[in-house]
C-alpha cells in the first residue's frame, strides 16, 4: 500500500483541536521535562516490559517474530525516549502518525495499540510511585496520562485515515473496473436501438437495459464523489446559496435530468448566505436535488420547490426546505422499503 499521500496529509490542525481539549499546557510539559531524565533511564526496561506483554498473545507474537525481537524493542526503546524528549511539534505528530500508518501496514489490530498504550501508561506511574515524592507524583501522573492520550489519538486517527483509505482504494478500483464494460454495453444497446422499430416492444426493452445502464454509470459517478468528500480536509467559507444551488440545476439541466420537471427556487434574502465547504455544498445539493427532480417524477405534472428562510433556533442558521409533488412514502411501510 502507498502510504506517501497519507504521510503528507498529516491533519495537524484537527490533531491541534484534539490536543487544546486535553488542555496539557506548557507549564504542564515543563515540569515533566525536569524530571525526564529518570523516564528515560527507563527505556531499555520499558521496551523489555512491553515486549515481553505481547510475546505471549499469539497474534501480537507473531508480529515481534517477523519483525524480530531485538528489532521491536529498540523501536519501542526509541519511542519511549522520544515521548520524553521531543517537543510536541510538527516532527513529533508525524512520527506519532507513521506509526499508525505503519500499524495499518502489518495489519496489527488496533485493540492492541490502545493495549499497549494503556501499558505505557501503567509503566509510567509506576516510574513516578517508585521514584517521586507522593505529592509530586501525584502531579506527574495526570500530565503523563494526557501525554499518552494525546499519542493514542494521534496513532489512532492515522490507523483510520489509512483504513478508510485503502477500503476507498478498492472500491474505487471496483468502479474503475466496471466503467469501461459498463459504458461499452450503455453504447451498444444505443446503436441496437437505434435499428429497432420505435413501434415495438424491442425498443422499449432497449430503453429499459439503456436507462439502467445509465444507473450503474450514476453509481460510478456517486462513488468518485464519494472518494472526494473523505479524501479531502473540509474548507469552510461563506458560500452563496442561491449560485451554488443554480450552478446544480445546471449541472442536472445537462445530464438531461431536469427534463419535463419544473423547479422553482426561493432564496430569502436574508438566508442567501451560509458557512459551509463549498465543494461539499455542491455535492450535497447536487444529490438531494437529483433525489427530489427523481421522487417528483411519478408526479402527473413533476414540480421541485427549494427555498431558504433565516432560522432563530439554533441562532444564525438557514433553513432549507426541498420540496416535491412525487408520490408520499406510506410511512407504515418504511420498514420494508429500508
Ligand atoms: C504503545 C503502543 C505502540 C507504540 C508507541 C508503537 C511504536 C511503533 C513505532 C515507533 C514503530 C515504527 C514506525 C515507523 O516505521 O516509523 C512501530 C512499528 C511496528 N510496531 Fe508498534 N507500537 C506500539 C504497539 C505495538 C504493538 C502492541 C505491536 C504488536 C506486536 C506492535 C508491532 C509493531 C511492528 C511489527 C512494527 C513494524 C516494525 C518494522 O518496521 O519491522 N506495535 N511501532
Amino acid at each position: 500500500m502507498e502510504h506517501g499521500a497519507l504521510l503528507s496529509a498529516v491533519p495537524y490542525q484537527r490533531l491541534q483541536q484534539m490536543l487544546s481539549k486535553l488542555q496539557l499546557t506548557e507549564t504542564e510539559l515543563t515540569l515533566l521535562h525536569q524530571h525526564r531524565t529518570i523516564f528515560i533511564s527507563k527505556q531499555h526496561e520499558f521496551a523489555e516490559f512491553f515486549h515481553n506483554s505481547f510475546f505471549d498473545i499469539r497474534e501480537t507474537h507473531i508480529l515481534i517474530e517477523r519483525a524480530g525481537s531485538d528489532i521491536m524493542k529498540r523501536i519501542w526503546a526509541t519511542w519511549f525516549e522520544r515521548l520524553f524528549s521531543k517537543n510536541l511539534d510538527a516532527d513529533f505528530v508525524d512520527y506519532l502518525w507513521r506509526i499508525g500508518l505503519r500499524h495499518v501496514e502489518i495489519n496489527l489490530d488496533q485493540r492492541f495499540s490502545n493495549l499497549g498504550f494503556s501499558l505505557a501508561r501503567r509503566f509510567c506511574h509506576q516510574i513516578a510511585v517508585e521514584n517521586f515524592p507522593a505529592s509530586l507524583a501525584a502531579e506527574i501522573m495526570p500530565i503523563v496520562d494526557k501525554l499518552m492520550d494525546f499519542c493514542t489519538l494521534v496513532e489512532t486517527s492515522a490507523y483510520i485515515d489509512a483504513t478508510v483509505h485503502c477500503d476507498l482504494e478498492i472500491l474505487k478500483g471496483i468502479a474503475d473496473k466496471i466503467r469501461n464494460p459498463v459504458t461499452i454495453i450503455g453504447g451498444n444497446l444505443r446503436r441496437l436501438q437505434r435499428h429497432a422499430d420505435p413501434k415495438t416492444a424491442l425498443f422499449g426493452d432497449y430503453e429499459f437495459l439503456i436507462s439502467s445502464t445509465r444507473h450503474c454509470e450514476d453509481m460510478i459517478a456517486d462513488i468518485n464523489t464519494y472518494m472526494d468528500i473523505f479524501q479531502r480536509e473540509t474548507k469552510p467559507e461563506e458560500c452563496m446559496l442561491e449560485t451554488i444551488i443554480d450552478n446544480m440545476l445546471e449541472k442536472l439541466s445537462q445530464r438531461k435530468k431536469l427534463d419535463g420537471v419544473k423547479v422553482e427556487v426561493i432564496i430569502s434574502p436574508a438566508a442567501g448566505v451560509v458557512r459551509g465547504d463549498p465543494i461539499e455544498l455542491r455535492h450535497l445539493f447536487y444529490h438531494t436535488l437529483e433525489n427530489a427532480v427523481e421522487a417528483a417524477r411519478s408526479a402527473k405534472e413533476p414540480y421541485v420547490r427549494i427555498n431558504s428562510a433565516p432560522q432563530e433556533n439554533p441562532p444564525h442558521t438557514v433553513r432549507i426546505d426541498i420540496f416535491n409533488n412525487g408520490e408520499v412514502i406510506n410511512l407504515t411501510n418504511i420498514s420494508n422499503i429500508l
